[in-house]
């Protein structure tokens, strides 16, 4: 009965989190590409072979439907790996979808054609990876018109968040902060389009103000995989363990998780 959860390094905790709090009963199988990370900065041919190595692993732990709790492989691989690669009687879902419906005001899977919405305008805080593949404005876009989307790539944050460096990550969030803030003086929303991003999510709210409504993925994930479940209980895989795999070194990671999660977190090698 488990359900795979991917990231390349520690951000996909931040949804593991989401996920055993809203489904408490449903084993989880964490893989964390560690030993990769960061992906935000690779091809998007290296993220399609890393993300499908990594989900082959959870597929093999278990799993019949893996989240990818990562926007860089999200963006840069999920449709081609629906298109030509998940095997019949298994899933893989992104974690887009759940914020974009979450942000255009939409009920899970409401497939009606665009419309207009209150957010008029949004600053995205994404990977450089992410960032250019556009794939959170082509989504959006299926879903509503008149928004005007302006993106920063966030270099860096993630390889100090990985490091354990969060005195470097806050300055490094101020900083891309206020770039967008030049392009975009008056965002009316901002979407943290990183699954590490919530780790320093009171940085991103103070730099912009507490007037700037800031919507993070983990709780929006959580809740449509609940829904999902619910209509496809099927897709809870035959595993019956939680676990922690890393292709990084266990001991290190496990001290990071257990700081960021404030509670222990013992991760195995992959
Ligand atoms: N947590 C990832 C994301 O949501 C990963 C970033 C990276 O490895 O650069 O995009």
């Amino acid at each position: 009965m488990a359900v795979g959860i991917f990231d390349s390094g520690l951000g996909g905790l931040t949804v593991l989190d989401a996920v055993a709090k809203r489904l408490p009963d449903v084993p989880l199988v964490y893989m964390g590409d560690s030993a990769h990370a960061p992906y935000g900065v690779r091809t998007p041919d290296d993220i399609y072979d890393l993300t499908t190595k990594s989900t082959q692993r959870l597929f093999d732990a278990g799993c019949d439907l893996v989240i990818l709790a990562c926007n860089t492989a999200s963006a840069a691989a999920l449709r081609r790996m629906q298109e030509a690669w998940v095997p019949d009687g298994k899933r893989v879902l992104g974690v887009f979808v759940p914020l974009i419906e979450a942000l255009t005001e939409r009920q899970w899977g409401d497939n009606s054609p665009p419309r207009e919405v209150d957010t008029k305008h949004v600053a995205l805080f994404a990977t450089p990876a992410t960032v250019s593949s556009r794939a959170f404005q082509r989504e959006l876009a299926f879903r509503a018109i008149g928004v005007d989307v302006e993106a920063q790539a966030c270099g860096g944050v993630v390889d100090a968040i990985e490091e354990g460096d969060m005195i470097l990550a806050e300055a490094l969030v101020s900083s891309h902060v206020d770039a967008l803030k030049r392009k975009m003086p008056e965002p009316d929303a901002a979407i943290l389009g990183c699954t590490h991003y919530p780790l320093m999510a009171k940085e991103f709210q103070k730099a912009l103000g507490a007037h700037v409504k800031v919507f993070s993925q983990a709780e929006l994930v959580a809740e449509s995989l609940a829904d999902y479940l619910e209509r496809r209980p099927e897709m809870v895989g035959p595993g019956t363990d939680s676990a922690f795999l890393t292709t990084g070194d266990p001991a290190q990671v496990s001290s990071r998780a257990t700081q960021f999660l404030r509670r222990q977190i013992t991760f195995d090698a992959a």
